[in-house]
């Protein structure tokens, strides 16, 4: 069953086309995807979803209704984990949670008890009474999270939360979503972390530019670049000579330079190496290390797109 579908979503902020005309479809019990670079679009197609900002264009349906009909309804529907942290830091844990609660009309036992609940689920109940500026990152993430689903919402939205914590968090966030998707949860997450999406999606949109430029599961996306590998080079240093000679080697069908790395996506493996030494013989750079990677979503991206996937 699809929950949510998204129909040409539209969204300029005056001349900047920050979601440019993208359509997807979100079943009821996955974990959907989308995964983009900064500045893809993804928040403002979040914010869209979560009501919070009207579409320039393009509708958004949820079980079949746009939720532009009834926006209030629709919230009581979501859970939504925003990329900015939204908490008090001189109130609890506790209080914070309570708040939110609050927000979404819990009150009295019933409110107690579902804070008991969540903070099981974020794992977070032995620090519930310290304020919320003496927790980490992670901690704060969690609480965010946990606020979310206070209300028990059938579709939790989450914007990129893990940017920013430590691995222990990290970890424990993403377990998170796959427990209560296995409880049957339905999931929005957005990340431009591809391991993360690869760990945890159904089905992904990579979204580049307020355009999705691929929709599938991962082994579908990963078809799209079947046949090719891509080879990271270290070098010492890297120089414009090092880079034109590079571009000159036959089957290689993208190239990314980044500071002491660049990036080839070839066709062909036999005789990749031997021309990569050879050439790099006649500059005055060394080679440090080759990688040869699996492909993955980042190769996707770069097969599409022609650039990395990372900051
Ligand atoms: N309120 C706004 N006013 C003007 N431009 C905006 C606004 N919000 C976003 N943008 C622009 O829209 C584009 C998409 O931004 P968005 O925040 O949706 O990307 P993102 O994929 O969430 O990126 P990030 O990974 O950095 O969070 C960017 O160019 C951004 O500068
Ligand atoms: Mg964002």
């Amino acid at each position: 069953m699809t929950l949510l579908r998204v129909d040409n979503l539209k969204k300029y902020f005056k001349k900047i086309k920050a979601v440019d005309g993208i359509s997807f479809e979100v079943k009821k019990g996955e974990i959907f995807g989308l995964l983009g670079p900064n500045g893809a679009g993804k928040s403002t197609t979040i914010s869209m979803i979560s009501t919070l900002f009207k579409p320039t264009s393009g509708d958004i349906f949820f079980k079949g209704r746009s939720i532009f009909e009834n926006p209030i309804e629709i919230r009581k529907n979501l859970g939504i984990v925003p990329q900015e942290i939204a908490l008090y830091p001189t109130l609890s844990g506790y209080e914070n949670l309570r708040f939110w609660g609050n927000a979404y009309g819990l009150r009295g036992k019933k409110l107690k008890i579902r804070i008991e609940e969540v903070s099981e689920i974020i794992g977070i109940k032995d620090r519930l009474k310290d304020k919320v500026e003496k927790y980490s990152g992670g901690m704060k993430r969690r609480i965010n999270i946990g606020a979310a689903l206070l209300h028990k919402p059938e579709l939790l939205i989450m914007d990129e939360p893990t940017v920013g914590i430590d691995p222990q968090s990290r970890k424990h966030i993403l377990d998170t979503v796959l427990s209560l998707n296995k409880k049957g949860m339905t999931v929005i997450y957005t990340s431009h972390y591809m391991e993360e999406v690869e760990y945890l999606c159904n089905r992904i949109s990579i979204m580049d530019k307020g355009k999705i430029i691929a929709t599938g599961t991962k082994d579908e996306l990963i078809n799209i670049v079947n046949g090719q590998k891509v080879i990271n080079l270290k070098f010492d240093k890297i120089s414009k000579e090092l880079i034109r000679k590079i571009k000159d080697i036959n089957y290689i069908s993208q190239i990314e330079v980044l500071d002491d790395e660049i990036i080839l996506t070839t066709v062909n493996e036999n005789t990749i190496f031997k021309d990569i030494i050879d050439k790099v013989s006649e500059t005055d750079s060394n080679i440090l290390s080759i990688d040869v990677k699996k492909t993955n979503l980042e190769s996707v991206f770069l097969h599409l797109t022609g650039k990395a996937l990372r900051d």
